[in-house]
């Protein structure tokens, strides 16, 4: 055995002390804790790939015309709750642009983030229909949405979509749907944590299934355009961002400021409701709301509940984002493919050291790279391989934390910097030799 680069009683310590029982279940701040204790103690620093915070700055486009919005006065006064007017017609061009859906600019819905874009929408589905009380995720998935529907209190099933990709997706889905409890389907696309992304035929399936058995598909596109295998990003062109949207009517797009614009401080993002669903009543909901239809439950009662809006300055930078991307003056994806790049260098180190992609393919093709991917060590289930790791100054989650039934962990590339190569070669040049196969 070669001596670890971290000393394995410095983080067995560290990871007692914190009271960690289990390292296969330690959270995202639990792990990002015994990293940076590790790295003080030792003097040597880890690579840090369990935050999926963005590492770039923020776009400039939207930092400027915030300012701007700013320096004009618009702090002083609240913004309308259905948004601000540009905001949401941007937002409809956007849509239409990159994705090719129609969606008025009424549908299109300011929010503090996708988050809480999901849970108004979890607020909204769940109350809509009595008996439809249950929300199904297509998993894995970002682990804060089941602890939204934990506050909410309403239930939610899942299921792991690594054994029921392609022609399996449909069965599976129905055996849930059928029950007539399910009001909502999510999934994120691409997807954290396994960046999978579905297929035209998988969006087919949920959009058409979603349609007969009357479930509302909330998808979320934190990711936006970040399937970097095609270039999604010339507007009012193919190819783009795929979309259940052309399979069902009952949808909701959210789209975050997150990451394609790297402007997740300001909390911004939008959800888009398609035209039908925005303007259908449903007859719980319009006793509980004052006879309001779907679309304006969600912004006059939930969001106004919640946050009475989005922050007014952040929806000047999300409309001048949206513009300019749109009228092909910002390409936000060569400020983001960045990513792609640092996946494609890691992985191949990863795999040249006998880890392998958990989540490799999208039915016949390879993943894209991107944001996140997973990987797994021969004979070793995630608690023992994110604690293993630990000792070789590497971080990262456990795929269980993700509603993944599969032994490995999630990788996210956004804090990686250039000199993290050459470290993390060494490093799993010995974790290999110390582990063989
Ligand atoms: C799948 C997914 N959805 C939503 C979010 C949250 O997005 P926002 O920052 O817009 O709230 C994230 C953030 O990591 C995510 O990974």
């Amino acid at each position: 055995m070669k001596p670890t680069p971290i000393k394995k009683e410095i983080v067995d310590t560290l990871i007692e002390s914190l009271g960690i029982k289990d390292f296969a279940k330690a959270t995202i701040r639990e792990v990002k804790q015994v990293a940076a204790k590790a790295e003080k103690e030792s003097g040597v620093e880890y690579i840090k790939m369990e935050m999926g915070i963005p590492g770039l700055p923020a776009a400039k486009v939207g930092v400027d015309a915030q300012i701007k919005a700013l320096q004009d006065g618009i702090a002083h006064s609240y913004p309308d709750i259905q948004g601000y007017p540009e905001l949401k017609k941007q937002a409809s061009r956007f849509v239409k642009a990159f994705i090719n859906v129609d969606i008025a600019s009424e549908g299109c819905v300011p929010v503090c983030g996708s988050m809480q874009g999901t849970f108004a929408s979890f607020l909204t589905c769940s109350q809509a229909t009595k008996g439809k009380d249950t929300v199904l995720f297509i998993d894995p998935g970002f682990p804060v949405q089941k602890m939204q529907l934990q506050v909410q209190g309403v239930k939610y099933e899942t299921f792991d979509v690594y054994d029921f990709r392609g022609d399996k997706l449909g069965a599976k889905l129905e055996s849930y749907l059928s029950t007539g409890k399910i009001c909502a389907i999510v999934y994120s696309n691409p997807n954290n944590p396994a960046w999978i992304c579905m297929t035209e035929q998988e969006l087919q399936t949920i959009g058409t299934l979603a349609t007969k058995y009357d479930a509302i598909v909330m998808e979320d596109l934190a990711y936006f355009a970040m399937d970097f295998r095609q270039d999604l990003s010339t507007p009012f062109q193919a190819p783009y961002q795929p979309t259940v949207a052309h399979y069902t009517d009952n949808y909701m797009l959210l789209i975050s400021g997150s990451k394609a614009f790297s402007y997740a401080g300001e909390r911004i993002g939008v959800v888009c409701i398609s035209d039908k669903l925005f303007h259908r009543h449903f007859p719980d909901l319009a006793n509980r709301y004052e006879g309001l239809p779907f679309g304006l439950v969600f912004s006059t009662r939930m969001l106004y509940a919640l946050s009475s809006g989005t922050s007014h300055s952040a929806q000047y930078a999300l409309a001048a984002l949206f513009r300019a991307a749109c009228d092909g003056e910002y390409r936000f994806r060569d400020d983001i493919k960045v990513y792609g790049e640092r996946a494609h260098k890691l992985k191949e180190i990863f795999c040249r050291h006998n880890f392998y992609i958990v989540y490799d393919k999208d039915l016949d093709k390879p993943i894209a790279d991107g944001f996140y991917f997973t990987i797994g060590y021969p004979g070793m289930t995630s608690g023992e391989l994110a604690r293993e790791l630990m000792y070789y100054g590497v971080s990262a989650i456990c795929l269980i934390t993700t509603g993944s039934h599969q032994e490995g962990l999630r990788v996210c590339t956004s804090f990686i910097e250039d000199h993290q190569y050459d470290q993390l070669e060494e490093r799993m040049a010995i974790f290999a030799e110390n582990n063989p196969r």
